[in-house]
Formats: C-alpha cells, sequence, structure tokens
C-alpha cells in the first residue's frame, strides 16, 4: 500500500490543478508564457509580412488586392471579402462574406479546366496530388526577348530529375500582377514549348509570374498539352519579385475545393 503521504501529494497536486483551472490557465503552461497584456498594449498595426525577419520564409502569393488584375478585363478583381454582418450596423460581430472567381490570383489550375471529359470524371482540385506541390523547386529566369518556346526551353538546360520549376519571366520585371489592368502582352508558354517541356522533363509543377502559364496567342493549346496527362500541375501568377533564382524547398496549398478546377492557393518558399 502507498505511503499516506503519496495521497498528501496527490490531493495538493490535484488543488493546484483546480486552481489552475480556476485561473483559466492549462496546467501545461507556465505563469511566464502567460500573456497578460493589456489591451492598450496591442499594436493597432498589424505586420504585412513579405519578407520576414529571418529570411528563411520567402511568400511567393499575391496578396487579394481590389486592384490586382482579373484576366481579360482593365476593371481588377474588386473586393473579394465582404462584409455582410457588421459592427458598424450594430452587429455584436463582424462577418465577410467570399466571391472569387477560383482563376484569381495565384491560383492553380486541375486537369478538369480545359478537358471537359476530365471534368466530369472529377479530375478536380480536392484531386490534386500534394506531394507535387510540396518539394524541391528550382526558379528559373527565362530570356526576357521572347515568349517560352521549345528553343526558350531547350537554353534553359534543365536537368532531369527536377519536378517543380518556377519560370519568371518579363512579366515580373514589367509588374503586370501590380497593374490594374490586365495586360495581354504577358509571357507565357507557347504549345511547342509547353510539348517540350512534357517530352524532355520531369517536370510535374509548372510556376509562372502571370495569371496563365499559357500566352494568350497559345492560351487553349498550351494548357492542352500540359493539363493532357492530368499529372502537371499548373501554378499561376506566382510573386517572384526579387527571389534568387536557386533550388528552394516549395510549399503550395490548395482549398479543398470538390468539383472545382481551379483554387485560389498560397504558396512559400523555405531556404
Ligand atoms: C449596413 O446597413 C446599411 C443600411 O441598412 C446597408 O446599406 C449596408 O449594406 C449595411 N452594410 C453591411 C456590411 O451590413
Ligand atoms: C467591423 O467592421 C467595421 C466596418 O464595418 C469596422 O469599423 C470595425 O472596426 C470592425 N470590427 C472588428 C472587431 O473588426
Ligand atoms: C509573348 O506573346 C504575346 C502574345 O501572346 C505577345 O503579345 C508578346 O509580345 C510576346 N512577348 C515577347 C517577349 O515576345
Amino acid at each position: 500500500m502507498a505511503p499516506p503521504h503519496t495521497f498528501l501529494l496527490a490531493f495538493l497536486l490535484q488543488l493546484s490543478l483546480v486552481a489552475l483551472a480556476l485561473q483559466g490557465a492549462h496546467p501545461a503552461y507556465d505563469d511566464s508564457l502567460l500573456c497578460n497584456a493589456e489591451p492598450a498594449e496591442i499594436s493597432f498595426k498589424p505586420a504585412k509580412l513579405d519578407e520576414y525577419p529571418s529570411g528563411r520564409i520567402i511568400d511567393i502569393t499575391h496578396a487579394y488586392r481590389a486592384d490586382m488584375p482579373k484576366f481579360m478585363s482593365a476593371d481588377g478583381i474588386g473586393n473579394v471579402a465582404r462584409l455582410h454582418i457588421s459592427m458598424a450596423n450594430g452587429s455584436l460581430y463582424n462577418e465577410s462574406e467570399l466571391k472569387i472567381n477560383v482563376h484569381t490570383g495565384t491560383h492553380v489550375d486541375a486537369p478538369g479546366h480545359m478537358y471537359q471529359e476530365y471534368y466530369e470524371a472529377g479530375f478536380d482540385i480536392d484531386n490534386l496530388d500534394l506531394e507535387v506541390l510540396n518539394g524541391p523547386a528550382l526558379l528559373v529566369d527565362v530570356p526576357r526577348d521572347k515568349n517560352i518556346t521549345a528553343e526558350v526551353m531547350e537554353s534553359l538546360h534543365i536537368p532531369r530529375g527536377v519536378r517543380r520549376v518556377l519560370f519568371r519571366t518579363l512579366n515580373t520585371d514589367r509588374k503586370l500582377m501590380w497593374k490594374k489592368e490586365c495586360d495581354m502582352s504577358y509571357v507565357g508558354f507557347m504549345k511547342d514549348g509547353a510539348q517540350w517541356l512534357v517530352d524532355n522533363t520531369d517536370i510535374k509543377l509548372v510556376g509562372l509570374d502571370f495569371l496563365s502559364v499559357a500566352a494568350f496567342d497559345d492560351l487553349i493549346p498550351a494548357h492542352l498539352v500540359f493539363l493532357k496527362s492530368r499529372d502537371i500541375i499548373l501554378v499561376e501568377a506566382l510573386k517572384l519579385d526579387g527571389v534568387k533564382p536557386r533550388i528552394y524547398s516549395l510549399h503550395c496549398l490548395p482549398l479543398r475545393l470538390v468539383g472545382a478546377e481551379g483554387s485560389p492557393i498560397r504558396c512559400i518558399l523555405i531556404k
């Protein structure tokens, strides 16, 4: 039988747990970790982090600004999140609704985007392979005087075995994602460039710095080449400003939109 002081200890421990619970503190936290800040100490200027102080994380996702370009439009995307219950109107809380074209801003395409039979068969965003969307990725600069043709692809000498490539183009230099009016002269893949990639590389994730990986002149044909096998994932409108060309650890997570052929996506690079 346990000596009596064991029971006493257990009883005292119980008491102190009850006391902590009454204070609202979980016993796993010691007092020094608890935040007792007065409301006045809370900063009212939330930081917007594109570059993190550690320099380890680079956010390559565009923020949804109302004046972000909308594909084939001069108007910008407008407000995608709108308050439908508002404290300004006397409610006890604020609540917004999201209304967004799934190909807005930094986003990903599913095979059903341009193949009706894939759409009907359910090759949607929820089927995208997170193993492809996350892993080592190479950021490359492409020549600024051409769209991405077979010749350009060949000149990049991307080694076999590289599975994820982020292509930075003239679009970044021209700051096209920062202009409200969508500039249809953006750089992207031509059909033969897409075909060269499919035939001669192991790339399964293609990232580009404007709203479409395909140049407007080859908008549909280049998408069809990429999406045909259903194992290449297209990530569009990445924010590659000021990022050094090299290998990073890429992390991209789309929303689990069942039945949708596109989705907003959050992508970061970790050095
Ligand atoms: C607040 O109330 C006004 C007047 O009824 C209405 O026009 C407006 O849409 C409301 N806004 C929100 C966010 O609820
Ligand atoms: C709620 O939204 C209103 C604008 O309608 C804003 O003035 C207020 O600060 C918001 N409150 C909170 C708690 O975010
Ligand atoms: C790329 O193609 C578009 C048409 O899709 C064209 O307007 C643009 O000038 C081309 N860019 C370059 C650098 O050749």
